[in-house]
């Protein structure tokens, strides 16, 4: 087909989705959370009449399916936007045009001369200008890569929904981390490890034939906010994905990802050339095992050309590893490495390692066992590390690993599904959580050396940098189970992005773009968000508790569990409460795993009177009459922490029914319902933990905390009703 007829046919079918979003739109009104964050309904009146003369048509030359796809989105997203059509031209002979693409794919941007800048911008970077090309005023959204003009679209789409002004448009961006990745704890039978969104949107028995529709929908999701990548499956990984039958499967899925940029990645289990090769081994330095591996590689890159890498979960839970045949984690992970290194892949080796000695500290476990291979990983290997150094809890100090392996590429791991923030039924906003994470100053390199600055190469300035986020989606229609955690799944994106973002503007961004412009709704809303997560901690692990979780599934509290097979999996290791006082001593009177940290971090953890009241437990067995800092004793405290708690979710459930007017009434409804089985959890947490807690401290509540409603016996024997 000749190019100009090809793009006349662009042209039409573009047309007819503007024509289709119309008639659907009229049609139905369904809101149930699908569209997420790139909802595209009209803009307030008074923005709309501000925009169109700046947006009239859309230029997008070219044909490859990443232009097409920033072609849609720019004609849908400005049609829905302004309310009315924003057409496809092939040129800007107009005012308003909005042209986007490369160098290469537009004549226009090639005349631009910027070859200098968006080569500094890298191919996932953009620039937005306005500008005139001849005497027409356009807008200029342009890449040295489709991704990157595919990036800039949404920006600038982004830029349109948050009703910021658009007539002197000069922006640059680049991603600070270059590998912004979800991991999927999905199963091959499709259920999810921790997921509560519902089951796996891959449905392996229907690929590769069949690619449900809203794949593509998942892998716009994640462009628009900057993800370039997910591992599809479980790191307790199973070794059939590997096979020949599977992969063909995830190639399928790789091939509707591509055009937006996500790249896929799998979980391999280790001993897969025993399982699958039929090896005796899985020993990385035997070389049949590492020809199985590099094989294996060369299959996987003839389906994938631009396949990821691996995720591995090694000698963890269960999970087989080179440290079962007396080799080290760094000699597993340069094994693979070298398997996918000429295919330019990497290899995500994990570092939530621990084992169980008596008399052992798990929160050490993953430095002790990983920190001696410093420098020894080869260049395509990168080291995930959950955010802190237990497991996903409420609130944990930042992982001593950051700033603790300076010739190793770290990167964060961090759980945008919530295993221990009350599943998808309890409304956290944890973009404040890795704020506070991001912001925690290791003093590797002296003041001012933040976790943010170890994940972004500025401290040690290692070739690869990334961020992972084990995701929250799943098949429920609202993608995340709960309307508020879209926002998460949102934060975290934006967060790979830039890792210097505050939450705040995180807030303001997905509350514009998914529930009201309004700004008395905003500003309630925003502050229900960003209040969010302390409320939770208060209600379930206040002052540096944790792990205080029901065993197994993590959801309700069972601070008096002892009876799992390993001792780290039982609450009362974690929280130690005698007749004397509560917390884990982590300082040189106890497991002196504080030590882990640079100094001052670990000086001032180390000190009682020092460490800071939201790690207190965390690092110091306590007596419970110990004044902290307010000049209450530790028990009233706690107790007054819990029952803040409970106080914020009742006003926050008070809060969001005055929202009734603003919000549509399918979202208000949902959203309200799930509070109620907040306030219902927030109180069982309180009154569980203080009546167990209270058998030690045999202390009374002070005034302003409720009683309790039932008996010790009662919470303890409460079957769980999620
Ligand atoms: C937690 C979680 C497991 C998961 C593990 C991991 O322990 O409960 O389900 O497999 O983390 O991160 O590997």
């Amino acid at each position: 087909m000749h190019s100009e007829q090809r793009r006349s046919c662009g042209t039409l079918l573009a047309s007819l989705a503007i024509a289709i979003i119309f008639v659907t739109g009229a049609i139905s009104k369904a809101e149930d959370g699908y569209r997420l964050w790139l909802r595209y309904d009209p803009l307030p009146k008074r923005t709309i009449e501000a925009y169109r003369p700046r947006i009239a048509s859309v230029v997008v030359p070219g044909d490859s399916a990443t232009l097409e796809v920033i072609r849609t989105e720019l004609v849908n997203g400005c049609t829905g936007l302004l309310g009315s059509a924003v057409p496809i031209a092939n040129e800007a002979n107009r005012d308003g045009a909005v042209i986007a693409g490369t160098l290469k794919s537009s004549p226009q941007i090639a005349t631009l001369g910027w070859e200098r800048q968006l080569a500094d911008l890298g191919p996932e970077g953009f620039r937005i200008r306005s500008l005139k090309i001849g005497y027409r005023s356009v807008i200029v959204i342009a890449s040295s890569g489709e991704v990157g003009a595919l990036y800039g679209a949404f920006h600038f789409l982004r830029l349109l929904q948050t009703l910021q002004p658009i007539d002197k448009l000069d922006v640059s961006q680049k991603p600070r981390l270059q590998l912004r990745l979800l991991d999927h704890w999905d199963n091959l039978d499709g259920s999810i490890e921790r997921g509560y969104a519902g089951r796996s949107l891959w449905d392996w028995k229907a690929l590769p034939e069949n690619v449900d529709s809203r794949l593509r929908d998942y892998a716009r999701a994640n462009a628009s906010i900057g993800i370039n990548g997910s591992t599809l499956n479980n790191v307790n990984a199973n070794a059939q994905i590997l096979t020949a039958e599977y992969l063909r499967r995830v190639a399928a899925i790789a091939d509707v990802f591509r055009p937006y940029g996500v790249k896929v990645y799998l979980s391999a289990r280790f001993s897969a050339p025993i399982e699958l090769g039929g090896l005796k081994t899985a020993d990385p330095l035997d070389a049949e095992v590492a020809a199985w591996w590099k094989q294996k590689a060369d299959e996987i890159y003839k389906l994938i050309p631009d396949f990821g890498g691996f995720l591995v979960k090694a000698n963890s839970e269960g999970q087989p590893g080179p440290r079962t045949y007396h080799r080290t984690h760094a000699d597993g992970a340069n094994m693979l490495a070298a398997a996918v290194a000429p295919h330019k892949g990497v290899v995500i080796w994990r570092a939530f390692v621990y084992d169980m000695k008596p008399g052992y500290d798990r929160a050490g476990a993953a430095y002790e066992n990983l920190q001696p291979f410093d420098g020894k990983f080869a260049p395509n290997v990168l080291l995930q590390v959950k955010n802190g150094p237990i497991d996903f809890q409420p609130r944990e100090p930042f992982h001593p690993l950051f700033g603790g392996m300076s010739r190793t590429q770290v990167i964060p791991e961090l759980q945008i599904t919530q295993e221990y923030l009350g599943f998808s039924n309890h409304l956290v906003f944890l973009a404040q959580m890795w704020r506070e994470f991001l912001d925690s100053d290791t003093y590797a390199r002296g003041p001012g050396s933040t976790v943010a600055k170890v994940v972004d190469g500025s401290l040690y300035h290692q070739r690869l940098t990334g961020m992972a986020g084990v995701a929250n989606t799943g098949t429920d229609r609202n993608w995340t189970g709960h309307h508020f955690l879209q926002g998460n799944w949102y934060a975290f994106g934006r967060l790979t992005w830039n890792p210097d973002l505050s939450s705040r503007q995180i807030a303001d961004e997905w509350i514009a773009m998914t529930l009201t412009h309004d700004p008395k709704a905003t500003e309630t809303i925003a502050r229900m968000m960003l209040e969010s997560h302390e409320a939770v901690v208060d209600y379930m692990t206040p002052l540096g508790l944790h792990h205080l979780f029901w065993g197994g599934h993590h959801y309700g509290p069972a601070p008096w569990w002892n009876t799992e097979p390993r001792d780290d999996w039982n609450p009362v290791y974690y929280h130690r409460a005698d007749a004397e006082g509560i917390g884990f001593d982590r300082t040189a009177t106890g497991s002196n795993t504080v030590n882990q940290y640079h100094w001052p971090v670990r000086g001032q953890f180390s000190n009682l009177s020092t460490c800071p009241d939201r790690f207190l437990l965390w690092f110091h067995h306590v007596p419970w009459d110990y004044r902290v800092r307010s000049g209450r004793t530790l028990w009233d405290e706690m107790t007054l922490h819990y029952q803040h708690g409970v106080a914020w979710v009742r006003a926050t459930r008070k809060d969001w029914d005055a929202l009734s007017d603003e919000i549509d009434p399918e979202r208000h409804a949902a959203v309200a319902k799930k509070l109620t089985i907040q306030e219902r959890d927030a109180i069982w947490w309180k009154d569980a933990c203080l009546t167990y807690f209270q058998t030690f401290s045999k202390r009374s509540l002070p005034a302003g905390v409720e009683k309790p409603a039932k008996t010790l016996a009662e919470y303890k024997a409460k079957s769980l009703q999620w």
